[in-house]
């Protein structure tokens, strides 16, 4: 479906506006005299750095937190400081990228939740609107499951309903795509697109310069919490986009090293596990990984990618099978560095502090404890080092790492599980959330990694990553390994057939 045609009114007056908006947190300023402005009928992209201050502006915007300075204008009219339910009324609604529903209720009862109807509500008129909406905006719900059955596109489309339900005129996205497949943000792109066309003004952050180039009309670039400028999309190109963000030039394409493969590192045999995913089973895998290798794995979201990357870190337990990694001098155990895809989840505790979670694998080796007592200074001094190194913002080692922002705490796993180079290294969407500069740094990471032997399982949704990185590529269709090709001979269609392919065999 193609999107409608969509003149955005340049004369309009802006649907949604801040003006001088300031936030500090101590001594760190994360919003400074922030001017924005988005007009009805407009997609406006904001662009900016880890750290650069976009989820605090989205939530100044939404009146969850306070500006100490500023303010925020609804048609001209200004709203009351910190107030979500004010600019809730005045016609704003956030879809946050951690999701706000509770898991285990229904499509229906979140939206009643949300609409703030206790004990007794009218779920059929809620259900009905839901369905009604939905359908409207080309974005069906199922109303009645638990959403914690649905996939995540479809979790995020009901976040979208409920803001519409309420009349939103202003929908605010923080980063919207990082948790959609390529499949699932084309139909979100059009989707934004109609909601424009509709005279509804979005404010959409990204990270992804092609989703900007793809829906935008405007973008406005904030770099440590400062605006740079607001730019007509389509007369900027993204390279142009890139550089006004990090403030230098950034290659947007890494060299790939060509390492001569060394001996096994990872060896993974009859690898299987029973059910992952409703009554879908997975395997079994049989692989090799040598050092100075990246196997990258493709697949269709919901192949079992995630579930095989878990095995081989052992996050999670097979129902048999075996996983063996052996150190890159071919003798004796190897060493595992894990990135996981749900860092919330699995890579942080995020009340604890930066040194706490930078800590959490090394704080055994020998070199941070005297007979069993810790040595502080040397803990700070390698702590330090390893935020230098990974270009972490934060305010201290001593920070929680909660206030960090999504993708600073991206790189505190990174600098974890990179530290003391691991024999395997097994990265589950490692780019995920991060700036451009950020993705370059961590590609040149794990061709580093590459160079001086270590093997690399890397599973990621971006195919432009698989290819960018990988050695070999494995192709997985409805839990299975369907092919392994060699980089040289594998091209988009080919990878894209397979990943279909294997799925007329499934049952699903
Ligand atoms: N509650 C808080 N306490 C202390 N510092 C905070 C808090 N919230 C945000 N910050 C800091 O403010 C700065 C801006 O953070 P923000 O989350 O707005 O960045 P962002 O542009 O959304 O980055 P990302 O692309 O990584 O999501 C960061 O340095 C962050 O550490
Ligand atoms: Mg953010």
């Amino acid at each position: 479906m193609p999107a409608p045609a969509r003149t955005p009114d340049s004369a309009a007056p802006p649907a949604l506006s801040a003006r001088a908006v300031t936030k500090r947190y101590g001594t760190l300023v994360a919003n400074d005299a922030i001017d924005l402005d988005v007009r009805p009928g407009e997609i406006l992209a904001l662009l900016g750095e880890n750290g650069a201050g976009k989820s605090t502006l989205v939530k100044i915007l939404s009146g969850l937190v306070r500006p100490d300075s500023g303010e925020v204008l609804v048609g001209g009219r200004p709203l009351p400081d910190g107030d979500p339910q004010a600019a809730r009324a005045a016609g704003i609604g956030v879809v946050h990228q951690h999701f706000m529903l509770v898991p285990d209720m229904t499509a229906t009862e979140n939206v009643a939740l949300a609409e703030g109807a206790n004990g007794r509500y009218d779920a059929a008129s809620i259900r009905a609107r839901l369905v009604e909406i939905g359908e409207r905006h080309g974005m069906p719900v199922r109303p009645d499951v638990p959403v914690e059955t649905l996939p995540v596109g479809e979790r995020q489309r009901i976040e979208i309903l409920k803001c519409l339900l309420r009349d939103a005129r202003v929908l605010l996205f923080d980063e919207p795509s990082a948790v959609l497949s390529p499949a699932e943000w084309d139909r979100l792109a059009e989707v934004l697109a109609a909601l424009a066309a509709s005279g509804l003004a979005i404010v959409l952050i990204t990270h992804k310069l092609g989703e900007i180039a793809a829906v935008a009309d405007r973008c406005t670039v904030i770099r440590g919490g400062r605006v740079v400028d607001t730019v007509e999309v389509g007369s900027t190109p993204p390279e142009e986009l890139a550089r006004m963000m990090v403030g230098r030039d950034v290659v947007l394409r890494t060299e790939r090293p060509l390492v001569a493969p060394g001996p096994v590192v990872l060896d993974v045999s009859g690898l299987a596990l029973r059910a992952y995913r409703g009554d879908r089973d997975l395997g079994p895998v049989d692989l090799q990984v040598r050092g100075g290798e990246v196997l990258g794995i493709a697949g269709v979201e919901g192949n079992g990618q995630s579930e095989l990357a878990d095995l081989i870190s052992g996050v999670r337990s097979p129902t048999s099978g075996s996983v063996t990694v052996t150190a890159r001098t071919g003798r004796g155990p190897g060493r595992t560095g894990t990135i996981a895809e749900d860092r919330h989840a699995d890579g942080l505790a995020l009340p604890l502090s930066v040194t706490d979670n930078l800590m959490m694998r090394a704080i055994g080796e020998r070199v941070f404890s005297r007979l069993g007592v810790l040595r502080p200074a040397r803990i700070r001094r390698h702590c330090a080092d390893l935020v230098a190194r990974f270009d972490v913002r934060t305010t201290g080692l001593d920070t929680p790492v909660a206030s960090l922002s999504g993708g600073n705490q991206q790189k505190i796993v990174l600098a974890r599980e990179m530290h003391g180079e691991p024999d395997l290294l097994v990265a589950a969407q490692p780019t995920r959330g991060l700036d451009v500069g950020a993705i370059e740094f961590v590609h040149s990471q794990i061709n580093a990694h590459k160079a001086a032997g270590g093997a690399t399982v890397l599973v990621s949704a971006e195919l432009d990553e698989i290819f960018a990185l990988s050695d070999r590529i494995a192709v997985m269709s409805s839990g299975r390994v369907v092919a392994v090709l060699d980089a040289a001979d594998a091209t988009r269609d080919r990878i894209g057939e397979l990943m279909a392919a294997g799925r007329e065999g499934a049952t699903s």
